[in-house]
This record gives C-alpha cells, structure tokens and sequence, in this order.
C-alpha cells in the first residue's frame, strides 16, 4: 500500500528534478552533473528506432505526446533511443517516407494506425520521422541519448550478423564515423540531446582491444568536434560486458569531462546460473566479476552507464527473477546511471513477426498501459538518485 503512495511523489519528483536540470552535461570524477554541477541521475529507458522499417517504435499506437508524457510519470527522465548507421548515410533510404516504408513491407495496418495517431508522420521522411521524435521528446523535458545501435537496420545482436565489430561486412569504420558526425551535427543545436553512445555491444570474431583503441577514439573525436556539448559514451567488447582492457591503458582523448561507459547486463548473461546455483552464490560471483570487467572505472573516476538491462515482465521467468534481486541491490549500492530495456511493448516488425509482443518492455502493446505496475514500483528506488 505505501508503495502505491509513493510512486506518483516519485515521478513528481522526476518531473520537477528533469525541468530545473541546467543543460548541457558534463562529468564530474564519477558522476553526471549538469552546468551548476549538481548530479545528474541517467533513470533511462531504451526506446527502439533501429529496426527494419527504421520508424521509432508504437507510433501506430499511441499519439508521440502521450507516450513522451507517459515516459515521465513512469519516472524516467530520458531515453536511449536506437539509429541505424544507414539512416544517415544511405540518402534513399533516409529519404523513403513513413509511410512507403510501411508500404514495402505490407503494414497496411500500422498506416491506418499513423492516420489514427501521428497523422503528420506519414510523410515524413524517416530521418525527419526520426528528427521529430527527439523534437517532441525534447519539447517534453526528457533528455535523449542517440544510440548507434547497427549499421544495417534489423534485430541486433549476433556474433555472425556484420554489424559487430569493425572491418564486418556492414560495419566500415570510415562510414561508422560519416555517421557518427552526421547525427552529431543534425542535434548540435538542441540541448535535450545529453550525449551519444557510439556503437552498441562490440562483439564477433573480429573483436580485439587494439582496434577498440583506435577506432572508438576516432569516433569520439568525431562526435565531440561536431558537438562539444554531448557526453560521449563508449561500450566495451563481448557484447558490451567486457572494459578491462582500460585497466592498463587509458583512453586517450583531446578533450575532458564527457567520457562515461557503458555496460549491458541481463540475467541471460550467465545462461541459466540464477536459477541453477544458490542465488546468493551467483550474485556474489557475478557481481564481483562485473567489478573487474567494468565496475573499477567508477575508481579510476569515470561514470558507468548500465545502458541496457531489464526482465521478463510476466514475472515467470525465475532465472530473471533472481538476477533482478542481485542486479537492483547493485545499482543502489553504485547509485549507477542505468538505461531499461525497453520502453516497447510491441515491434512494427521484429525477426520477419508483424506486431511482436516485447515481454521485457514496460509499456502493454496497447503502447499506454503499464505492462507490470509492481515492477515499476521496485524500479522507483533508483530512479531517484541516493547521493550528492
Ligand atoms: C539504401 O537504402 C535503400 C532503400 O532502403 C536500399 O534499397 C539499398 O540497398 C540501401 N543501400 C545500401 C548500400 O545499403
Ligand atoms: C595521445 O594522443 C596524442 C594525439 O594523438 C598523441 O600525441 C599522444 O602521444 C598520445 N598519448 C599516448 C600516451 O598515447
Ligand atoms: C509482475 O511481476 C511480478 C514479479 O515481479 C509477478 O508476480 C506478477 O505476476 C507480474 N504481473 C503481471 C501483470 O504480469
């Protein structure tokens, strides 16, 4: 019953914090702090844009206010919202409109729902589609952090599917950086724009720290000459699990105070260990590990964004279940930036399934209804920061 009380106080509490943040942010030693250099908590949510139709996710479904509003009083204060490469360097495809997208790939459905929901979307092209969404997320007071999440539009991630590391078929560092430089320019001038995360879980069997060196430096470099303002964040190898290379040897970069990295953990991540082992065991174990494969740089004075994590919503799944007891104790305990996955309750079109339910995604895929309202209960603890 208290929990109920409090979860709206919570999400005033957001609200009025995201209004009076003092733009843009930088680092402060561990912590984000905005321009009076007072902290500022990353409670994010992953929001989907990348996928093969490359129009952000559950427009067909709700109107774009409704859902920019609804990320608020959920608590969160911004959005880690995915791009492929090719959206700006591909001009035939950045210049198909939303509704030709819908078109090609048969949704005649999803055009009635635009009609119904986002009218003003349907013609837009997919770059401005996508310009229009940071646009209303902005005017909404929530902070967007843009995404590389691929180069090709499609699901991510495999080990074999070209977009994993650099030198794959579709991952040229050259075009990487076109990208990169690209986005960062078409967002230089809109201040709700708190940073950019420069490519999504590194991975496959190309995968080495002497490339990570040399080419997550040049994108850096990249992305903060085009736009000095943004926090530049960069993920580790193995699907981003793995920093320790940074133990040893630094990043090296002409600027300071914008470098924060990020960190994906999921129960899956141990394959079935949760459920397998004695919790408490697993959890000693795995975090430990987590702190010598990426926690230390919060000791080498570097912010540490959880960019992705998150559960099976329905509850069942025990293995998750017990990951997320030991995973939320972590993040307290680090009072850590975090991003959820995901905002989406259902994809346009995921892996060749019209309308698929994400079952890790807060909102039901009527795209307005709470999925799990207990979760999101659990969750207020550390969407509200616990020091400085
Ligand atoms: C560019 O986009 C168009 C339209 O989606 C597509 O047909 C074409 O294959 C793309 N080109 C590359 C190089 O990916
Ligand atoms: C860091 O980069 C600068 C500029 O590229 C270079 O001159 C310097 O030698 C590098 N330092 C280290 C320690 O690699
Ligand atoms: C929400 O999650 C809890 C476990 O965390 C579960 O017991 C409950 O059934 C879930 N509720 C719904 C509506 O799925």
């Amino acid at each position: 019953m208290i929990m109920h009380l409090l979860l709206p106080i919570f999400s005033l509490l957001i609200l009025s914090q995201s209004v009076s943040q003092a733009l843009p942010l930088s680092t402060q030693s561990r912590w984000i702090v905005d321009e009076k250099g007072q902290r500022v908590k990353l409670a994010c949510v992953n929001w989907v844009s990348h996928l093969d139709l490359v129009v952000t996710e559950g427009l067909s479904k709700q109107p774009i206010d409704v859902i920019a509003n609804k990320i608020l009083e959920m608590g969160f204060n911004c959005v880690r919202l995915t791009w492929p490469i090719y959206l700006v360097t591909n001009d035939s495809l950045a210049s198909l409109t939303v509704r030709q997208s819908f078109l090609n790939a048969g949704l005649t459905d999803d055009i009635s729902g635009f009609q119904a929901n986002n009218p003003s979307f349907l013609d837009l092209s997919l770059i401005a589609s996508f310009q229009a969404v940071v646009t209303s997320l902005s005017d909404n007071n929530v902070m967007v952090i843009l995404d590389n999440h691929v180069t090709k539009p499609g699901w991510c991630c495999s080990r074999t599917d070209g977009n994993g590391f650099f030198g794959d078929t579709y991952f040229d560092p050259n075009l990487w950086i076109q990208g990169l430089t690209k986005m960062a320019t078409l967002f230089k001038d809109n201040p709700n724009v708190i940073g950019m995360s420069l490519r999504n879980e590194l991975r496959g069997p190309k995968e080495n720290a002497d490339d990570w060196y040399r080419y997550m430096q040049k994108g850096a470099e990249a992305v903060h000459s085009a736009n000095p303002n943004v926090l530049v964040i960069l993920s580790g190898l193995n699907f981003d699990k793995d920093l320790s290379f940074l133990h040893n040897k630094p990043v090296n970069l002409s600027f300071t105070a914008k470098l924060v990295f990020e960190v994906h953990w999921y129960a899956f991540t141990d394959g079935s260990a949760w459920k397998d082992g004695d919790p408490n065991q697993v959890c000693t174990r795995v975090v430990n590990n987590y702190m010598r494969t990426v926690g230390f740089l919060l000791d080498q004075g570097y912010p540490l964004f959880v960019s992705e994590w998150g559960v099976d919503l329905r509850g069942t799944d025990v293995n998750g279940n017990r990951y997320l007891n030991c995973f939320l104790k972590w993040v307290a305990e680090h009072d850590l930036d975090w991003a959820l996955w995901t905002l989406v309750g259902s994809y346009y079109f995921r892996e060749g399934v019209v309308g698929m339910e994400e079952y890790y995604g807060v909102l039901d895929s009527d795209w307005v209804s709470v999925r799990n309202s207990s979760f999101l209960e659990r969750i207020s603890a550390i969407q509200i920061p616990a020091s400085r």
